[in-house]
């Protein structure tokens, strides 16, 4: 059986470390930091992100600041909060949960938040300055997975990493990390798709294999190279036992246990990882608000 990696414990951890980071910003500056965060519409799994967001803001000390709006809120009213909170100077991260309605454009969007401000790491110049390893902000999931990675003492240097999904939230970028030259990375990254011809074939070849395609228990054991570690992006709601729905992740964990040396539960995986990043992107940015004011 291979040992099941505690993304909750790690998380907690960090975030441990982060409080009194944040707590000698606040007493240093006489301020917290501050997040605002942006949820258009009703999309439940987006509820419950922005809910354990904001609930980790508290956690660590970082002021947030919600504006949930509705379905109906039209780009321009969008685009006019961005600029107004561009030019707060008591906000120092802007959060545009995705996936917004499909009436707004979020390539149109994430470009207008202040590149100093884009905690999830998401506008252009972000995802440019990441890629060429010059990075100011790191994206949060692709981040919990290294820093995941590296408590877990699982090494990637010289290894095989294949990630399975390519969205420019996880797959694109965690490939462009993991291939940097540097700690924590340095590894051979394959990234396989929808349209890949036999997923398995580069599955099975991965010391890391990292499932982020949004289909539930999509990875079996009979994909995964014995001891290899398996981390699991996917959070998919599915029917459970009498009529309840339960949180299943992209990999079929009760195979994959079994062969795996090393692999990640959902819920109390990367999940809570990513939030412990957020936070940090948060408290970085507040920093550099202030060394660059
Ligand atoms: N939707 C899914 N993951 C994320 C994330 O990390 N940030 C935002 N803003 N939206 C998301």
């Amino acid at each position: 059986m291979g040992k099941i990696i505690d993304g909750k414990a790690i998380s907690n951890a960090l975030q441990e470390r982060l409080k009194e980071q944040v707590a000698y910003f606040s007493m240093t500056v006489g301020r917290k930091p501050k997040l605002a965060v942006i949820l258009v519409g009703e999309d439940p799994a987006s509820q419950v992100y922005v809910r354990n967001k904001i609930r980790a803001c508290e956690v660590v000390g970082i002021t947030s600041e919600a504006y949930k709006l509705p379905e109906s809120t039209e780009s321009s009213y969008l685009e006019t909060l961005i600029a107004k909170l561009n030019e707060d100077r008591g906000t120092d991260g802007i959060l545009v949960q995705l996936p917004l309605p499909a009436h707004l454009n979020a390539k149109k969007i994430i470009p207008l938040i202040d590149p100093k401000k884009d905690v999830d790491c998401f506008h252009p110049q972000n995802v440019g300055r990441m890629l060429i390893g010059n990075p100011i902000f790191l994206p949060a999931t692709p981040a919990g997975i290294q820093q995941m990675l590296v408590r877990s003492k699982i090494e990637t240097a010289g290894k095989h990493v294949v990630i399975v999904g390519r969205s420019n939230i996880v797959g694109k970028p965690l490939a462009a990390m993991l291939m940097q030259k540097a700690a924590g990375a340095n590894a051979t990254v394959t990234i396989v798709h929808s349209a890949t011809k036999d997923i398995s074939k580069y599955t099975r070849e991965a010391d890391i294999l990292i499932a982020a395609v949004g289909r539930p228990r999509f990875i079996t054991g009979d994909m995964i190279k014995p001891g290899a570690a398996v981390i699991d992006v996917g959070i998919n709601r599915v029917p459970g036992e009498n009529g309840k729905s339960v949180l299943a992740g992209d990999v079929d964990f009760e195979s994959a246990v079994k062969v795996a040396g090393a692999v990640t539960p959902v819920p109390g995986g990367v999940g809570p990882m990513t939030i412990a990043m957020l936070m940090n992107n948060a408290a970085l940015a507040a920093e550099q608000a202030v060394k660059n004011a």
